[in-house]
């Protein structure tokens, strides 16, 4: 029997499910910063270490801050950042979802320029885009992630080679729900259109061919 939660449950679930997350969350966190602090104690220089840790605590950012955005507290944070300290971030957290298939995976970022932009809405858009990248692609293939500053525009460019996406669902992509894996939400480019239309930033489809297929970000520069 299915039964229908009242706004005040709702609230309550809400609350309930963020405090546990909050909580597992801060070991998550803690546990990275003693690791971060045992490395320069006994003055170990690992940078793959160093940078798994980096990419746990931007993890970390961004779940505390959709957290916030559940409870409605959290309008938008633009901050001014730079176009390729954030590219290259975005890039570096995204290779965790490599795992253990065979994938080429290369980040050039051709200029930089200053942008306003909220950091851990525009993060976690780059790394759904590019996990989205690596999920189609079966063993083997390639990611790129190409930015540059043009017409005063920061422009990043994903692209990977795997199954396309069909003509008639180009559009369809972008609508809440849909998915085509056996596992998926279909949440990840609806969300990433709404965080990103809220600060004036386009996501596109630039196309998607048997060979490849592209998803383009565009980004206003700071004047
Ligand atoms: N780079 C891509 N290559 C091929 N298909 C893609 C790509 N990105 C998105 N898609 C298609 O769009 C659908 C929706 O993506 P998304 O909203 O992120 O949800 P999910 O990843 O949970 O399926 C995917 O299921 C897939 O069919
Ligand atoms: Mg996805």
């Amino acid at each position: 029997m299915t039964s229908i939660l009242s706004n005040e449950e709702l609230n309550q679930q809400i609350r309930n499910v963020s405090h546990e997350i909050r909580n597992h969350l801060s070991i998550c966190d803690m546990y990275s910063q003693i690791i971060k602090k045992n490395l320069e104690k006994y003055e170990i220089h690992n940078s793959s270490i160093e940078n798994a840790i980096e990419c746990i605590q931007q993890s970390i950012k961004i779940i505390g801050t959709n957290l916030l955005e559940l409870k409605s507290l959290n309008q938008n944070n633009p901050q001014i950042l730079d176009f390729e300290k954030i590219v290259k971030t975005g890039a570096e957290m995204s290779k965790a979802y490599i795992c253990d298939k065979n994938i080429e995976f290369e980040v050039y970022v051709k200029n930089t320029a200053l942008i306003n932009a909220d950091e851990t809405k525009l993060l976690s858009c780059i790394t759904n885009i590019i996990k989205n990248g690596i999920e189609a692609i079966e063993i083997k293939g390639k990611i790129s992630v190409l930015a540059e500053i043009k017409e005063d525009k920061g422009i990043i460019k994903i692209t990977n080679n795997g199954k396309p996406i069909p003509k008639d669902k180009q559009e369809t992509i972008f609508e809440q729900g849909y998915t085509t894996k056996k596992t998926g939400s279909g949440l990840g480019l609806a969300i990433c259109k709404r965080y990103l239309g809220e600060q004036n930033i386009t996501l596109e489809l630039a196309k998607s061919t048997k060979t490849q297929t592209s998803f383009e970000i565009k980004i206003p520069i700071t004047k």
